[in-house]
């Protein structure tokens, strides 16, 4: 029986809410390659948020796209939901959404970890 529950790695990206607000200014996008994971990071009006950068589409990179609490898709237009990943008209499957958090010793993303239990 699989658990639903998701545990992550966390990986420190920034090394303050500062740095990261400097290195990505808001409404900027920016591509990190964590762990072998390709991240698509926005600074937006709302906060940071990550989502897998390998459109679910086609595969172009979302941190070259725009936003407006979205990520847009450079390629096709297809526009992806920040905050969950959800492809705002149901034309493809979501993107990879990475959990963040703040800590006095810097700005973490979670990398799922992927079971080996059969
Ligand atoms: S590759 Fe992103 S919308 Fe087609």
């Amino acid at each position: 029986m699989s658990n639903s529950e998701t545990s992550y790695t966390w990986h420190k990206i920034f090394s303050s809410e500062e740095e990261a607000k400097a290195q990505v200014p808001q409404r900027q996008l920016k591509q990190l390659v964590i762990d072998g994971h390709s991240i698509c990071f926005a600074h937006t009006f709302a906060g940071f948020f990550a989502v897998q950068d390998a459109c679910p589409h086609l595969g172009h990179s979302l941190s070259k796209g725009n936003y407006l609490n979205e990520v847009i898709c450079p390629w096709h237009s297809y526009r992806y939901n920040l905050d969950n990943g959800k492809e705002c008209d149901w034309r493809t499957r979501n993107a990879i959404s990475y959990p963040l958090k703040i800590e006095t010793e810097g700005l973490y993303v979670g990398i799922p970890v992927i079971s080996k239990e059969a």
